[in-house]
């Protein structure tokens, strides 16, 4: 059986959970609350603060953000201490910016009760309000990073990256960032499997965190139905969300599964104990078909 490898080293030498708590859309207290608590217990140590991202835009989901810095404060009732978790928020599209970006995530850290986050990722490479092909998109964007390029050297910031960047963002990105991106957070799964973007961040030492591992709230219901999948989940004796999740793993990418239940936090988390074959590898990889489910950043400028 494979030893659990629970941890990757990122390029600053900082380690980061493989598997994390997705927490999107997860907006009721009791609930979240429950999860978040039980995800601990199984051993889970990342949450994916996924709030300050939407907070802007609707007084309900600020409250989850709220609800995350209550469980940040309480952490000593869960048997754990602030060292021990690992919290990650985005900047959202709304406001990205030089100047904007940081007072975006100072307030973050306000509501989320914490003297520094664990990582920011810029959620988007484009900017609300602005239409795609806007140059201003691309401005703005240097501008977020060079804020958190500051939290992170006052030491408010232990890691910083992006989301949903190509190689076109990454490579500008490259020609100013004094600090490397230490993660990209993209959507892969089995029908939308970008190798050549994977292979460019592991070329440049950048890890790759997968979201939509199960393909997001719709795109669950597609892959589940994918036969394929459905026959090699039964030939190793496994769900198809583990599969789906172990194939994530053995392409070295970390992956965030977002669920409300707790009996799938565990399936989610019980990975370790099956190894997918080189051959149904392949096979997985090639339903590749180019289908997203969630948002699209290459037409971004
Ligand atoms: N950077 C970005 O732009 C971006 C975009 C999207 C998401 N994300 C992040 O990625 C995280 C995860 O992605 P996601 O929310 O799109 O969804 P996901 O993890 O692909 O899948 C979530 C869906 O699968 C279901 N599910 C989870 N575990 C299951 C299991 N073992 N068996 C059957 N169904 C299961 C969940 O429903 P139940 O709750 O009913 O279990 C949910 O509807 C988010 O929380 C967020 O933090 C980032």
């Amino acid at each position: 059986m494979e030893t659990k490898r629970l941890e990757i080293t990122m390029n600053n030498g900082n380690k980061l959970p493989i598997i994390g708590v997705g927490t999107y859309l997860m907006r009721d207290d009791q609930e979240l609350k429950h999860v978040i608590g039980e995800a601990f217990k199984i051993g889970y140590r990342l949450i994916g603060n996924q709030l300050h991202v939407l907070s802007l835009y609707t007084a309900k989901v600020y409250r989850n953000e709220t609800i995350i810095g209550d469980i940040m404060a309480d952490l000593g009732s869960y048997g754990l201490k602030r060292e021990d978790v690992f919290l990650t928020t985005k900047l959202s599209t709304a406001n990205q910016g030089r100047g904007n970006c940081k007072k975006a995530i100072l307030e973050a850290m306000e509501n989320l009760q914490v003297t520094y986050l664990d990582m920011v990722l810029i959620h988007f490479p484009g900017s609300s309000k602005l239409s795609p092909d806007n140059p201003r998109n691309a401005v703005n964007r240097q501008g977020s990073w060079e804020d958190l390029e500051e939290l992170y050297n006052d030491g408010l910031v232990k890691n910083i990256g992006v989301s949903n960047y190509t190689i076109r963002h990454l490579e500008e990105m490259f020609t100013y960032a004094i600090v490397k991106p230490a993660v990209n957070q993209i959507e892969v799964h089995p029908l939308y499997f970008d190798s050549e973007l994977i292979d460019f961040c592991k070329d440049n030492s950048i890890v790759v965190q997968a979201y939509s591992s199960l393909g997001g709230a719709d795109g669950w219901p597609v892959l589940s139905k994918e036969e394929l999948l459905i026959d090699l989940a039964e030939k190793y004796k496994k769900t198809t969300a583990q599969l789906l999740l172990r194939w994530a793993l053995q392409h070295k990418l970390c992956i965030i599964p977002k669920t409300t239940k707790v009996d799938n936090l565990r399936i989610n988390y019980n990975l370790f104990d099956f190894v997918i074959s080189s051959e149904d590898m392949k096979e997985m990889d090639s339903l590749s078909r180019n289908q997203k489910f969630c948002w699209n950043s290459k037409h971004v400028k």
